[in-house]
């Protein structure tokens, strides 16, 4: 097959505003100095007069009972302030109402004497000094009835699961056993810790009615009104502040106990109570993605039609929940063919309760289907890319919808140009570098496209400049940079002359960042926001005496580059909008707009993201050695606002998808169910020496169905597909097909490539 053809973007619908020059921009994050001086404050940062510290204390079993506490001896220690324990957290902490625990963990914190995972909060000491609480929290004297707990890693042996169907059409009992080319296979994934560089911390402050918590969170409206819940405070009464974070990748999207036990000691002591968790404790008590067993059937022609495809999985949930990975987020509508069915299971396992993860239920389940997919190339003798595009389609078949924007076809074109993939030999070991053998392997991508209407604020000062804020945050991505962006779009005041004020649940209620939406939501609430503004400087400037626009239709003006000026004359014969300020002796002008979600038009569409990875490996079998060498990411994420962040968002999903597939997994010791590798020298994650080459594409193309910019979000999609790009590289360099990640050099010893 050839790549050559040409692709034609302009094919692309038209978006309603042609946005200017500042709009897809390599443009450096505005909040990157903070960053990078130390000055930007994280949670943990925060320090107030009379602050107290506390301490937990995990189980040291995994399922069981507390048998005794004995604290006596903790709480006569030196500086010990409070030592909290399921015997008296009642008396500072009401139960929640309507049966829900405010956290991420389905039972309220600290309820009762049950212990369903290692680590589980048993008791928290609370003094002057971090050091006092830590002495504290070692001396409380903890005994349990234990259990055996279970941790096994084979969930389809687990009996008397409900298997519920999740996508179903056709017929594939019936098509699979009869397709002529078929693949059956079990996959699986590992419990993976989320690991964001800042760990999980709050800083309690009461001032006798009111919280403020500063905490790590990707949602501080969504916190807000989570600890209203577990506080039994009215939301107006507590305020969450975060306004840097050292990413999440989903842990910090619901609020931990750690809030909670905070909040509850600062309220009981009436002072303030900082809760740093320890790394150890995100292992366990702050979230991880759910483990996945995955068995994919698929059916096919011998030309390489599909004529079946079915997902059968089950991923592990904690004891006190029914968490769900939803490995078949993007099985209906990848592909196109007649019969498909995904089913699901929950089984129950002795950790602590999992929670998204970058790219939930997608990422392990597109490892999956696939892997799935190049183990049937490999039996149709057929070239991976080509039965991709062989069974492209431009309907989401789960529904008969068209796609709003999918350019999976083209992702994997352009991919294949750039990483040169027309020299691939398919044989296995075929392709050496030296005594290196190389692997090329290639995987699809899909992530879901969403917007939630938002509010923002923007302000125009006479000072020439503006400020924008929202109840959003910025959790690495870019988020304090692409707002500016749509400020400076709209008014054509420069980025540097524009405040974002962000990560504060006091502000207008903004999104999220989940789930790939943030940009997607405040992209266009701060543009109407921007548009609100720049409506009311123009009635200033033609009702105000002595503006040269004075008693002019308010319809013939308009502003850009920073002036009010008539429309269509150029900018640089208007006036600055802060001089039309000055003149009407109005210090400023605020927009604001209501908030608009997706268009209703947009339900006829079925959105989602889309990419292309590629990867190659090198294999040396003289000392069994493997690395990730080179990856080429597609992707196919709307419009790009900024092609410095967004680039960085890929090219960091990529170095997560190495991890993944090679390195990352929570190892459970089966006797008490602790995380033997609970820190950061035993949990792998990969280094500089250890990331590839990247090359990152974005097709760039606007999605009409999205807003008006067309900008999905990409904070997941690019970690889909890296992974069985990987494992599919691994076999073609190696022969070995590693279908439970991560790939070890342990699995790969059986090779004979290389090896006379
Ligand atoms: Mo993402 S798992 O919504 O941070």
């Amino acid at each position: 097959m050839t790549f050559s053809e040409s692709i034609d973007f302009n094919d692309a619908p038209d978006t309603p505003f042609t946005p200017s020059s500042v709009i897809g921009a390599t443009l450096s994050r505005i909040d990157g100095p903070l960053k990078t001086t130390g000055t930007a404050k994280y949670s943990a940062d925060y320090n107030f007069p009379r602050l107290a510290y506390a301490v937990p204390v995990g189980a040291t079993v995994a399922a069981g009972t507390i048998k005794s506490i004995d604290t006596a001896t903790a709480e006569k220690m030196p500086g010990v302030l409070l030592v909290i324990t399921h015997q008296n957290i009642a008396d500072m902490l009401p139960a929640p109402k309507g049966g829900r625990s405010g956290t991420g963990e389905g039972r309220p914190v600290m309820s009762d004497d049950t212990v369903n995972y290692w680590g589980q909060y048993v008791a928290v000491a609370v003094a002057e000094t971090f050091q006092q609480a830590q002495a504290a929290a070692a001396a409380i004297r903890i005994q349990y009835d234990p259990q055996k707990p279970n941790l096994s890693r084979l969930f389809f042996d687990d009996p008397n699961i409900n298997m519920n169907s999740n996508s179903k059409r056709g017929d594939t009992a019936s098509a699979f056993p009869a397709a002529p080319v078929q693949v059956d296979a079990v996959y699986r994934t590992p419990v993976e810790a989320h690991n964001p560089m800042e760990m999980h911390a709050t800083v309690a402050v009461w001032d006798g009615k009111s919280f403020t918590l500063y905490d790590s969170s990707q949602n501080v409206v969504g916190f807000r009104n989570s600890l209203s819940q577990a506080l039994s405070t009215p939301a107006e009464n507590v305020r969450v502040i975060s306004r840097f974070i050292g990413s999440g990748f989903g842990s910090k999207l619901s609020p931990w106990p750690n809030a909670v036990i905070a909040a509850t000691a600062a309220r009981k002591l009436n002072r303030p109570v900082k809760f740093t968790v320890p790394r150890s404790f995100m292992f366990t008590s702050t979230g991880h993605r759910a483990a996945t067993e995955q068995r994919m059937r698929i059916g096919a022609t011998p030309q390489g039609k599909l004529v079946s495809l079915e997902q059968n999985y089950r991923n592990d949930s904690s004891i006190g929940d029914n968490s769900r990975e939803n490995c078949g987020e993007a099985t209906p509508f990848l592909y196109s063919v007649p019969n498909l069915q995904v089913t699901s299971g929950i089984v129950k396992r002795n950790t602590g309760t999992p929670c998204p993860m970058r790219g939930p239920g997608a990422v392990p389940g597109l490892f999956a289907v696939e892997s799935a997919m190049d183990e049937l190339a490999v039996k149709l003798n057929m070239d991976p890319i080509q039965l991709r595009l062989l069974n492209d389609t431009l309907t989401d078949e789960s529904n008969g919808k068209p796609f709003s924007s999918r350019h999976y076809k083209e992702c994997l074109q352009v991919g294949a140009e750039k990483f040169g993939w027309a020299n691939r030999t398919p044989a296995v070991g075929s392709m050496k570098k030296g005594d290196l053998i190389l692997g090329w392997g290639v995987a699809g991508a899909s992530w879901s496209a969403g917007r939630r209407g938002s509010e923002a604020s923007v302000i125009l000062a006479d000072d020439g400049t503006a400020k924008v804020s929202s109840a959003t945050q910025d959790i690495g991505t870019g988020t304090y940079t692409v707002m500016a962006q749509i400020v400076s779009d709209r008014t054509g005041i420069p980025v540097n002359r524009i405040d974002v004020v962000i990560g504060d649940s006091s502000l207008p209620p903004g999104p999220g960042s989940g789930g790939s939406t943030c940009t997607a939501s405040i992209v266009p609430a701060v543009a109407d926001c921007a548009d609100a503004a720049v409506k009311a400087i123009v009635a200033l400037a033609t009702q105000t005496a002595g503006s040269p626009f004075f008693q002019q239709e308010a319809a013939s003006i308009t502003v850009s580059g920073g002036r009010v000026h008539a429309a269509g004359s150029p900018a640089a014969s208007g006036t600055p909008f802060q001089d039309i300020l000055k003149l009407a002796k109005t210090p400023s002008v605020t927009g604001a707009a209501q908030p608009v979600g997706l268009d209703p038009k947009s339900r006829d569409y079925s959105m989602h993201s889309f990419g292309a990875q590629f990867a190659e490996v090198s294999w040396d079998p003289g000392i069994a050695r493997l690395r990730v060498t080179r990856v080429v990411s597609v992707i196919d994420g709307g419009r790009i606002i900024n092609k410095k962040t967004a680039s960085s968002q890929i090219s960091g999903a990529v170095v997560m998808g190495v991890g993944m597939a090679l390195m990352e997994e929570v190892v459970y010791d089966q006797r008490n169910g602790a995380p033997v590798n609970a820190n950061y020298a035993d949990y792998l994650v990969p280094t500089h020496a250890d990331s590839p080459q990247i090359d990152v594409h974005f097709l760039d193309i606007p999605d009409p169905m999205i807003g008006q910019y067309g900008a999905r979000g990409i904070g997941e999609i690019a970690l889909a597909g890296v992974a069985p790009a990987i494992a599919s590289a691994v076999y073609h360099a190696t022969g070995v097909r590693v279908r439970s990640l991560p790939v070890r050099i342990e699995d790969l010893l059986t090779s004979k490539v290389g090896l006379a």
